[in-house]
């Protein structure tokens, strides 16, 4: 008996298996041979470009090249531009979910957002594809945006975790209305659901209720946020962490290992005064603190390095902070942190909170200090306050919380180092924060 012959492939068929199977050999010069052919031949043929695409992100991935990633974000939008006539939904959604993760690695958010609005047309009862559009809105920090397709998700699906998440953030974020945001960050983090389980969002519900006054629970959650590997401790917040670094509220000197670096600039710290008294006479120098972390009062800085890097103009107006600063590496040269001084007016309260990275120490130089009694910096359960002419040494990955209940400015210089125990190789290669 014989069997049937096999339905004839066509051409362009017989041409696409035999460029992906150089492909999955490896064969990556072949393979980019035959897809330029094949995309020059079969140019209406969805799959070619579907393929050319698959194999341009193989070899950006490979050859670490941003080009070849742009290759294959255009080649995907080829693809995805075929709209109706790709058959497949499932193959429709991964390229486009493929194209926008590699623009958002780029930092292209707005093209991101049109790749999703392409997938949410196609698939308009899918609610996930609009959560990853407000999730792209929030990694943009477009709060705005993702509280606009948040509220629109929510109206078609009421109980959906990610929406109520995203929701709540915006709110919190763009009103500071935490009794309305409460509900559903609470709602979210609780249902566990996938896209739900992340650190920040468990630092984000913390926040409500601290700033609530509502500490047992917010306690609770970092309690939860801990347990589930989120969060280092209940008092160590940060998110950027590095393993197996020394971790305390406050240090001495002498622990640091830069004693000697911190006694050079506390011998000068009256001529460095002098420099930023200087400076505070001069509208505009000091900025606002744009982080949110404000109860009340006013609280401003001025820059003189920041994730290792000189703030040019600052520095040529700071002069002596500045030199000292330079022969302080391990301090101006950090990439997680900053230099700059700080003053705060009376009546300001700092909201209990916790720096990005375990990465670094934080030092006060303190310069005025007019009203000790008056003024405090509570570090997880202790509290200090500051004397003119001496030096704070704190980790602020631990939660700390400002009062300032005096009469008089309080001016310091903030000094970040690297952590201590981080290696060479760490300092050389953590990336900046
Ligand atoms: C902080 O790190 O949040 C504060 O200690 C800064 C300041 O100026 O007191
Ligand atoms: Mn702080």
């Amino acid at each position: 008996a014989s069997s049937p012959a096999p339905a004839a492939e066509d051409s362009f068929q017989q041409e696409l298996r035999q460029a992906n199977a150089e492909m999955i050999r490896e064969n990556y010069v072949q393979a980019l041979r035959s897809f330029n052919t094949l995309i020059q031949h079969y140019a209406d043929e969805p799959l070619a470009h579907l393929g050319h695409a698959r194999l341009l992100e193989r070899l950006a991935e490979k050859e670490r090249s941003n080009q070849r990633l742009w290759q294959a974000i255009d080649a995907y939008k080829r693809y995805l531009a075929f709209g109706e006539l790709v058959a497949s939904d499932g193959e429709f959604l991964s390229a486009g979910e493929r194209c926008i993760q590699h623009l958002r690695f780029m930092g292209y958010h707005q093209q991101s957002v049109n790749i999703h609005e392409l997938l949410i047309e196609r698939l308009p009862a899918d609610p996930r594809l609009r959560n990853q559009l407000s999730f792209t809105h929030l990694t943009a920090n477009n709060m705005r945006q993702m509280k606009l397709v948040a509220a629109a998700t929510l109206n078609l699906w009421p109980d959906d975790p990610v929406a109520q998440l995203h929701f709540g953030l915006a709110i919190k974020q763009l009103h500071g209305d935490y009794e309305q945001a409460l509900p559903y960050l609470q709602n979210a983090i609780a249902s566990r659901a996938e896209g739900t389980q992340e650190g920040y969002f468990y630092l984000a519900l913390g926040e409500t209720l601290q700033r609530l006054s509502r500490q047992p629970e917010a306690v609770e959650v970092h309690r939860q946020g801990v347990a589930r590997g989120l969060i280092p401790s209940v008092y160590q917040r940060s998110l950027y962490n590095e393993p197996q670094l020394r971790a305390q509220p406050f240090w001495q000197p002498s622990e640091t290992g830069y004693a000697s670096q911190l006694r050079k600039l506390q011998e000068n710290w009256m001529s460095i005064r002098k420099e930023a008294l200087a400076l505070l006479n001069h509208r505009g120098y000091f900025a606002d603190e744009t982080e949110n972390l404000r109860h009340k009062g006013i609280w401003q800085q001025f820059e003189l390095f920041a994730k290792g890097q000189l703030h040019g103009k600052n520095c040529q107006r700071a002069p002596i902070t500045c030199g000292l600063m330079k022969a302080f590496p391990e301090s101006s040269g950090c990439r997680r942190g900053q230099v700059k001084f700080s003053v705060m007016q009376a009546e300001t309260h700092v909201w209990p909170h916790c720096g990005p990275t375990n990465c670094r120490l934080r030092a006060h130089l303190t310069l005025v200090a007019p009203e000790p009694e008056r003024t405090s910096l509570r570090v997880a359960e202790q509290e200090i306050t500051w004397r003119e002419g001496e030096l704070i040494i704190f980790d602020d990955s631990f939660e700390h919380e400002v009062w300032h209940n005096g009469t008089r400015p309080r001016l310091v210089l903030i000094v970040d180092m690297w952590h201590p125990d981080l290696t060479a190789t760490q300092r050389r290669t953590l990336t900046a924060i």
